[in-house]
């Protein structure tokens, strides 16, 4: 029997033995939309991030969603409405950014390889701060902004050097990462800034990895910014915000990430009784604000079974879920309707159907399934539709957003000539 709400889920759950997302039936939503089908409860997205604004109460502080985890437009223009800014990478996301109807000048624009186009293009759009990751980038974003005639806001990215205990490739603040300043190199980046024409020092930045689970590395990462900002401000250089990243964890298989009020109830306590208590802030939550608030459905195509494993196929695949391929990362998957008593559950690795023995989903899974069946792969919002490819030619999936009994369709299924639209043939020789 399975639990009526999900682990990590407070919006999807069973009635009558069937699974819904807010007041939908998901297996209505799957038949209406087809899969594969990525489909997003707004509640849970508010939820999230009510959490955020209550550990906040009463502070400075501006929250850029950090848009790389899920950055459909629909999902955009949520957490503009809601008052966040946004934390981009690329000159691709800030034009989502207006796309969605927010606001630049709540953009911060972090990442080790913008480019002069980009700088020239988050300049003209006013965004509110570089964060800056290397003393070259210095120089390159200075001469850009004089050229312009404008002083580039930035503020630098410093590494930490506290281990944040993740997935080696999520995680970003250690010394051997391409990411942030070193931690020695801080003072004498600051007092080049703010030698630099085309600059104007705003604050100071950091962000340790992704899915932290434990409230430790924080509060180390903390205590190492506020001795930054001391030393800084200590050699004649104002620093107006502090930025802590993002990172928060989500409960994927049973993980116990602390909930952000809790955290920031801690951080905050940390930065009073430092003395920073009423300075400016900002934080950049990606996964944390919308991991939970998605799943993604799939039909089985086919139950087969082998010598030494039995395989579950469905037409859902890594290129519409990559993180188990990428980072062996467990994604749970149940069923859209609970098996009656008599199906044996059996033990399955739930693949998906492009050639690579890296296109699993899930492992050693134990399902009562027959073909035809749905699926879904729960904590499906953050870091799957956007880090999706059309790999085998297939197309993206379908995106929903639900909020309560409406649903919104917030990308249309993709087609298979959307996929090749800018390609183009070599033209064939003239004949005679
Ligand atoms: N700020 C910066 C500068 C970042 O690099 C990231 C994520 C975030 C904020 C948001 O972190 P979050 O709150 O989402 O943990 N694709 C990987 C995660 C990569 C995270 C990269 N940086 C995954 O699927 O686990």
């Amino acid at each position: 029997m399975t639990s009526p709400t999900l682990p990590g889920h407070p919006h999807v759950h069973y009635r009558n033995q069937t699974l819904y997302i807010e007041d939908q039936q998901l297996s209505d939503l799957a038949r209406e939309h087809g899969t594969p089908l990525y489909v997003y409860s707004q509640a849970a997205m508010l939820q999230a991030l009510q959490a955020y604004q209550r550990g906040f109460a009463g502070r400075k502080v501006q929250i850029c969603y950090a848009m790389k985890a899920n950055s459909s437009l629909g999902v955009l223009q949520f957490f503009a409405q809601h008052g966040c800014g946004f934390d981009i990478v690329s000159g691709g996301e800030l034009q989502r950014v207006v796309a969605a109807g927010g606001d630049p000048s709540k953009v911060i624009f972090s990442g080790v390889g913008k480019t002069r186009a980009e700088m020239r293009q988050a300049l003209e759009a006013g965004i509110g701060c570089f964060n800056v990751e290397s003393e070259p980038e210095l120089e390159v974003l200075s001469e850009v902004a004089q050229s312009m005639g404008l002083r580039a806001p930035v503020s630098i990215r410093v590494n930490p050097n506290v281990d944040a205990k993740t997935h080696p490739y999520i995680s970003t603040g250690l010394k051997g990462n391409k990411f942030g300043i070193a931690h020695e190199r801080t003072v004498a980046t600051y007092q080049r800034a703010a030698q630099l024409p085309g600059l104007r020092v705003v604050g100071i930045d950091c962000h340790i990895g992704s899915q932290i689970t434990d409230e430790t590395p924080y509060l180390d990462a903390m205590d190492r910014m506020l001795d930054l900002v001391q030393a800084i401000e200590a050699a004649g250089i104002a620093i107006h915000h502090i930025d802590f990243g993002g990172g928060l964890g989500i409960d994927y298989n049973g993980d116990t990430p602390p909930e952000a009020d809790a955290l920031w109830a801690k951080l905050l306590a940390r930065l009073d009784a430092r003395g920073y208590g009423d300075r400016q802030l900002m934080i950049e939550p990606g996964r944390s604000l919308v991991g939970n608030a998605g799943v993604c459905l799939t039909e089985v195509l086919y139950v087969k079974p082998g010598e030494q494993k039995n395989f579950c196929i469905v037409d859902a695949a890594m290129n519409d879920l990559p993180r188990p391929a990428m980072y062996q990362a467990y994604h749970a998957i149940v069923p859209l309707q609970e098996p009656a008593a008599d199906r044996v559950p059996q033990v399955y690795d739930v693949v998906g159907p492009i050639c690579e023995s890296g296109d699993w989903l899930g492992r050693d899974r134990s399902l009562a399934v027959a073909a035809g069946d749905l699926l879904a792969v729960l904590s499906a919002g953050a870091y799957c539709s956007s880090m999706g490819s059309t790999y085998n030619t297939r197309p993206r999936p379908a995106e929903l957003l639900i909020d309560g009994t409406a649903t919104h369709l917030i990308r249309a299924r993709e087609s298979v000539s959307d996929i090749f639209r800018s390609e183009r043939l070599v033209p064939l020789p003239k004949k005679g």
